[in-house]
């Protein structure tokens, strides 16, 4: 197969979606591979590197996405890139579509199939290729939410972690996935005092076990997120439901609870957002305020570390790019459930429901999308 690695360009994104390493993988399975020159650039890859593995570099986005057949990326296609799919092409990166009804309809309009990292679930129900950016991103909103908290960038002007004689700040963290948990342990390592809200009890569990009565964990009810609010200095919204645009945790009027200039840091953006007020902001500009309350709401937070997180997401991805590629789209999928699940688009219909209810178009199970390609093909 003809795979293709575009150089990203949403704003301050410096992953790449493929190293040398992948690129080496493929040849040596039988594969061609094209990557736009420069790709690799902003996480430290020349194209030379990728040359000497046997990757093609080619000189612009047009010939990349003239040449191949599977396209891997990072973020969800720019309108120029959504521009430039076809029926022919197979597209394998982060698309979040149940927030964005303009890019869902513009991939639907492509008639490509569009495959979503963050919907591909492992055998035990986990998210394979979203865990090792969740992982970036949890640890980057402590950083960003200490530095918020500064004076001079407009925060309460507080200490994450105290000194002797003064208490520390307090943190607390709705959602206790993989965003949250490694949130917790920079906070924790942070000397804050941190608290973590779930709703499932089971994973309350097995983090009161990991914080080894370090952070309490708490029930995520309404009323307890409520209470919490009022005394604290760092508010970190990491929920999740598979693949749907994110639950509202803190309203509009729940600001009023706040200390002022406290801060929220919204992980949960890229599926919408968990605050009623927040909206996606970039690494250039990445926070406004709303009733005295910093908002942080980057979409693409592990792009800021691209050296970290371009290795931890192609570990990740590069088994299933090597699966797809090597056994074609329809095998792929029979043969991996889990590859299965991230099908968000095919031929035209969105065919993951929770994608098809935010944007209010009919879910279509991805056999019958697909077995409308094969008999137009046939
Ligand atoms: N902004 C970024 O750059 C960036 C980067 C990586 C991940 N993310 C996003 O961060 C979010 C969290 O990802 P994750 O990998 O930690 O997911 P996860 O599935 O590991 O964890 C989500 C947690 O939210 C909990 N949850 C769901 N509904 C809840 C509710 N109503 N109240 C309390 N808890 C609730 C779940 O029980 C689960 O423990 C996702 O939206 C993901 O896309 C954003």
């Amino acid at each position: 197969m003809r795979v293709g690695v575009p150089t990203e360009v949403k704003s301050d994104e410096y992953r790449v979606a493929l190293t040398p390493a992948g690129v080496r993988e493929l040849v040596d399975a039988g594969h061609e591979v094209f990557v736009q020159s420069g790709a690799g650039l902003g996480s430290a890859i020349p194209d030379d590197a990728y040359a000497t593995q046997g990757a093609t570099i080619t000189p612009d986005a047009a010939e990349l996405f003239g040449a191949a057949e599977l396209i891997v990326k990072v973020k969800e296609p720019q309108p120029a890139e959504v521009a430039r799919l076809e029926p022919r092409h197979v597209l394998f990166t982060y698309l979040h579509l149940a927030a964005d009804a303009t890019l869902t309809r513009g991939l639907m309009a492509s008639g490509a199939t569009c495959i979503a990292y963050e919907t591909v679930e492992d055998g035990r129900g986990r998210l394979p290729l979203l865990a090792p950016m969740s992982e970036v991103a949890g640890k980057i909103a402590t950083q960003a939410g200490a530095f918020m908290l500064e004076k001079p960038l407009g925060g309460r002007g507080i200490l994450l972690g105290g000194v002797p004689g003064v208490a520390a700040a307090k943190v607390m963290i709705i959602g206790g996935g993989v965003v949250g948990m490694n949130a917790a342990f920079i906070a924790l390592g942070m000397e804050a005092t941190v608290y973590v809200f779930d709703r499932n009890i089971d994973r309350l569990r097995e983090l009161d076990i990991a914080f080894g009565g370090r952070a309490d964990t708490c029930f995520a009810s309404t009323l307890s997120v409520e209470e919490r609010l009022s005394d604290a200095d760092l508010v970190i919204g990491a929920v999740l439901v598979h693949g749907a645009r994110a639950p509202h945790m803190v309203t509009r009027e729940q600001l009023g609870l706040m200390k002022p200039h406290a801060v929220l840091v919204d992980v949960s953006i890229d599926q919408g957002g968990c605050f009623e007020t927040s909206r996606p902001t970039t690494h250039s500009d990445p926070t406004y305020e709303v009733e005295g309350i910093t908002h942080y709401c980057v979409t693409n937070m592990p792009g800021a570390v691209p050296i970290t997180s371009t290795y931890a997401l192609t570990n990740a991805t590069m088994p299933y790019v090597v699966h797809l590629a090597s056994a074609g789209l329809a095998r792929a999928l029979a043969e991996s459930p889990g590859l299965r699940l991230g099908v968000n688009v095919a031929a035209g219909q969105v065919t993951y429901a929770p994608v098809a209810e935010a944007v209010g178009v009919p879910a279509v199970p991805v056999s019958d999308a697909l077995a409308g390609v094969a008999a137009s093909a046939g």
